[in-house]
């Protein structure tokens, strides 16, 4: 093939948000300021720098951040206190832990004690349960975000072949839930793949839409994929580039190998700049919706 379309999270997300910068006018103009909390536990410099850009976006739109950072070594009981505060704020009408979080917390715990309605990451087991039956009140950012790229690419998923690869609660168990719905970007033959699959490209060439999310740079190759294929790269991966032009520095690189993949696509999404600031724009959503949610139960 040799043409295929570039699927730009930044342009496409900068289509979403004069909507979200209208509803958060509304709200203020009610008196409501939307506010969105953050609890990041330890220094992992990824993680840090996710918030970073939460924190930033958030001004950019007039949402209030509240950011709680907590030492490596918290308890999970304080940690937990900190979750019952963000539960009670009135100023933090939606607020996330950023994960990974230490191996001596239960992660369950943690997400268990969120309140379902200031969820914005949609990890609480009512919001999946939501997800999964059709009613929900927010949808995962991650895919929620691959959803809107494909829809505002104009491509179709009636009844086409979506293959996900990947089954973290984060991205690849959700994105299945998203695209098995009934309704518009939706409407898929879902199938879902992960460590344990056997003859895992004979499965990736059946794809319509490949969506790759494992955490792994250069897992998906030109022969997993097939001619015209739409391929959503959710990875994130920093990989160090001693053998070019600027020894020792490092770059973000996808699950995909872009360069051999991308001539065999009809679209594909580029790492950095592809799925990523899609799913700060759905988080911020997210945060509008709790904030519409709090007004409504207000009035
Ligand atoms: N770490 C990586 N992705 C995410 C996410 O979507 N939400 C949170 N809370 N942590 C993450």
């Amino acid at each position: 093939m040799g043409t295929y379309t570039l699927i730009k999270g930044n342009e496409i997300s900068a289509e979403i948000y004069p909507d979200i910068k209208k509803r958060v006018l509304n709200l203020k103009a009610k008196g409501i300021t939307p506010g969105l909390g953050v609890i990041l536990v330890g220094d992992d410099p990824a993680s840090k720098a996710c918030v970073k850009m939460k924190e930033r976006k958030c001004k950019e739109l007039g949402i209030e951040s509240v950011t709680v950072k907590l030492p490596m070594n918290v308890t999970e009981e304080y940690l937990l206190q900190k979750v019952d505060e963000f539960n009670k704020s009135t100023l933090v009408h939606g607020f996330l832990i950023q994960l990974p979080l230490p191996e001596h917390i239960n992660e369950n715990h943690i997400i268990d004690a969120i309140d379902p309605k200031k969820d914005v990451d949609c990890f609480h087991p009512e919001n999946v349960g939501r997800l999964f039956v059709g009613n929900p009140i927010f949808l995962p950012a991650t895919p929620a975000g691959v959803q809107q790229l494909l829809v505002r690419s104009n491509i179709k998923t009636t009844g086409k072949h979506v293959v996900i690869v990947g089954r973290s609660n984060i991205v690849g168990k959700p994105m299945a839930a998203i695209m098995m719905q009934k309704g518009i970007g939706a409407d898929s033959t879902v199938t879902v793949t992960h460590s344990k699959t056997k003859n895992l490209s004979d499965i990736t060439r059946q794809a319509d839409i490949l969506i790759v999310a494992v955490g792994k740079a250069h897992t998906i190759t030109a022969d997993m994929v097939k001619e015209g294929a739409t391929v959503i790269d959710v990875g994130i991966n920093r990989v160090s580039d001693n053998d070019l032009a600027y020894p020792g520095c490092s770059r973000l690189v996808g699950d995909v190998d872009f360069d051999n993949v991308k001539d065999k696509t009809s679209a594909i999404s580029p790492v950095p700049g592809g799925v990523g600031p899609m799913t700060i724009c759905m988080l911020m959503r997210n945060t509008v919706i709790a904030a519409e949610h709090a007004l409504r139960n207000q009035i």
